[in-house]
């Protein structure tokens, strides 16, 4: 996989590859991994790598160190954003953030992140755009951005709400309190939650399930699902009537019938 250039003692987000699943490290764990403008960068740059990498089939995104997945946007950084005005804010701050939500949301392989501990501000906000989230027992999420007299930034008003509704999710923004991988998982925020020593292996268990399937179907739910939650049911159906017929010409379309026909199991090539 080709990776940024980076010196591996600083790098800001680690990775690694096992058997299609890329593992992306949030790596400043003495700072609770604070996003920072150049962990949102070089987290961008792995993305943009891993998109067009075949030998990539899923993205497993966790956090460095015994206590955090992330505390949020690092905000003595941000702080200087904020202290030189609307404009740089709005582009160094929340443009920057909002492109690495919106880029996680639409990734074309699935992402999973896997909450090893404080999921606060971004941290959150990476949770809720990720496709897919495992909290282990020792996650706690939070969005305190209220107790900074800000909103959040990162997508942070608008995907939960979506995902857990209007209600829940405004106590949430609103109190700023802290809420347990339980709440978490039933308000749809995270898929499961597991011990915290069983936590990679089950997003690495999760991904396996999934890679195993033709890449571009794969591609293709997320899309559907993705764009079709921010539409009406009618333009919704029309964009999932697309994503099959971009699959009617592939090789994997007619392999996974065939398979299924023969009483094989199919042999996919992601084409
Ligand atoms: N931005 C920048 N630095 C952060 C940070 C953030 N969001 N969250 C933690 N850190 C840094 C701390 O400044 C500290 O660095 P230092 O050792 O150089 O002083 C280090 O990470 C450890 O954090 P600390 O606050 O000492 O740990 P704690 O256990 O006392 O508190 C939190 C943990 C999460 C409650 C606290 O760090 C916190 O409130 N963080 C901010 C959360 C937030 O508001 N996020 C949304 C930002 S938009």
């Amino acid at each position: 996989m080709h990776t940024p250039r980076q010196s591996p003692a600083v790098a800001p987000v680690l990775v690694s590859l096992d058997d299609g699943i890329a593992r992306l490290t949030l790596n400043r764990p003495d700072k609770l991994n604070a996003l920072n403008y150049a962990t949102i960068d070089a987290l961008m740059a792995h993305l943009d790598a891993i998109e067009t990498d075949p030998a990539v089939r899923a993205v497993v995104l966790t956090g460095a160190g015994d206590r955090a997945f992330s505390a949020g946007g690092d905000i003595r950084e941000f702080s200087g954003s904020v202290a030189r005005g609307v404009a740089a804010a709005t582009q160094e701050f929340v443009r920057r953030g909002q492109a690495m939500t919106a880029r996680i949301e639409a990734f074309p392989k699935p992402i999973i992140v896997a909450v090893n501990g404080l999921a606060f501000g971004g941290g959150c906000e990476i949770t809720e755009a990720a496709h897919l989230a495992i909290a282990s027992e020792r996650a706690l999420f939070a969005k305190p951005e209220i107790r900074l007299g800000m909103p959040p930034t990162f997508g942070g008003t608008q995907r939960l709400s979506r995902l857990a509704g209007r209600k829940r999710a405004l106590a949430l923004l609103l109190t700023g309190e802290r809420f347990s991988p339980a709440q978490a998982l039933e308000m749809g925020l995270v898929n499961a939650v597991v011990p915290h020593d069983e936590l990679i292996p089950a997003a690495s268990d999760l991904a396996r399930r999934i890679v195993r399937h033709a890449p571009l179907a794969v591609s293709a739910v997320i899309t559907a699902v993705t764009r079709g939650l921010n539409m009406g049911i009618a333009e919704g159906l029309q964009v999932e009537s697309e994503q099959f017929a971009r699959m009617v010409p592939t090789a994997d379309l007619a392999e996974g019938l065939a398979a299924w026909i023969d009483g094989r199991e199919p042999l996919y090539q992601g084409r």
